[in-house]
C-alpha cells in the first residue's frame, strides 16, 4: 500500500496521518437564503411612497404594536397596504422578484407566492425592532424607502440553535469563513428589497441617525408571502 502524502511523527511520538488537500470532501446542505433586490429607478418610487407613507401615519397616528416600539415614536401601519394603489409599483417589483424565486427553488408552476400582508414602519431616533420571525407565511421581506447613514442595519441570527450547546474558539483577529457565521447585519439601503425566509430570526438597530427632522427616518416596507394556487 502506498500513500501520497505518508504519516508523519507527531510531537508526541505518535502517528499524524495525512491527507492530500482534496481528500475531506464537503456539501453544503439546508441552507438560509437570502435574496437581495436593487429596484430599478427607485428614487420616484420613494418619493412617491414617503408621501404616502406619512399621510397614511396622519390617517392613523396609533397605529399598529408589532416588533416596534410606539413608546419610542416608532409608528407601524395596517398591514393591507399592497392593496392600496399607491403600493402598486412596488407590488409589481415584490411579484417579479418572488416569480424569479420560484423558478429558482423548483416551485409548482400551479402556484405562486402572493403577498398577504404588506405594511410601513417609520423608525424615528432612537427607534428599533426586537428580534422576531413572521408567523404563518413562507417568506418574507423588507423594501428600504428612506435610509439616512446610521439608520439601523438588519441582523438575521442562525437558526441552528445547537451552535448555541457548544461554541467555537475561532482564530483571531482573522474573518470567519461565512458558512461559520452566527449572525449577519445589512446595512438598510434606499431603494434595496432583502427576502428571506419567515421562520429566520432578525432584528432592527437602533436608528443613531444625525440628519434632521424627517430626513433622519428609517422608512422600510415590508411584507409577507405564501404560496397560493393561481387563479
Ligand atoms: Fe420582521
Amino acid at each position: 500500500m502506498t500513500h501520497d502524502t505518508p504519516n508523519r511523527e507527531a510531537e508526541d511520538g505518535g502517528l499524524v496521518a495525512r491527507l492530500s488537500e482534496d481528500a475531506l470532501k464537503v456539501r453544503r446542505y439546508f441552507p438560509t437564503l437570502i435574496f437581495s433586490l436593487d429596484v430599478p429607478d427607485s428614487e420616484i418610487l420613494n418619493d412617491d411612497l414617503i408621501e404616502e407613507i406619512y399621510a397614511e401615519r396622519e390617517r392613523d397616528r396609533t397605529g399598529v404594536r408589532k416588533s416596534n416600539f410606539p413608546e419610542l415614536g416608532s409608528w407601524h401601519s395596517h398591514v393591507k397596504l399592497h392593496k392600496d394603489v399607491t403600493f402598486a409599483g412596488l407590488v409589481q417589483y415584490v411579484d417579479a422578484a418572488s416569480a424569479m424565486m420560484c423558478r429558482e427553488l423548483g416551485y409548482h408552476r400551479s402556484y405562486q407566492l402572493r403577498i398577504g400582508t404588506m405594511w410601513s414602519i417609520i423608525n424615528p431616533p432612537g427607534s428599533s425592532n426586537r428580534a422576531h420571525i413572521h408567523p404563518g407565511c413562507i417568506w418574507s421581506g423588507v423594501y428600504y424607502v428612506q435610509a439616512p447613514k446610521n439608520s439601523g442595519g438588519i441582523e438575521f441570527i442562525d437558526p441552528r440553535t445547537q451552535n448555541l450547546m457548544s461554541s467555537v474558539e475561532y482564530i483571531p483577529d482573522t474573518k470567519r469563513p461565512r458558512i461559520c457565521w452566527t449572525k449577519v447585519q445589512y446595512k438598510p439601503v434606499a431603494g434595496k428589497m432583502l427576502i428571506f425566509p419567515s421562520w429566520l430570526y432578525h432584528s432592527v438597530a437602533p436608528n443613531r441617525s444625525r440628519a434632521k427632522g424627517k430626513d433622519a427616518d428609517r422608512i422600510i416596507v415590508s411584507f409577507n408571502l405564501s404560496q397560493e394556487r393561481r387563479r
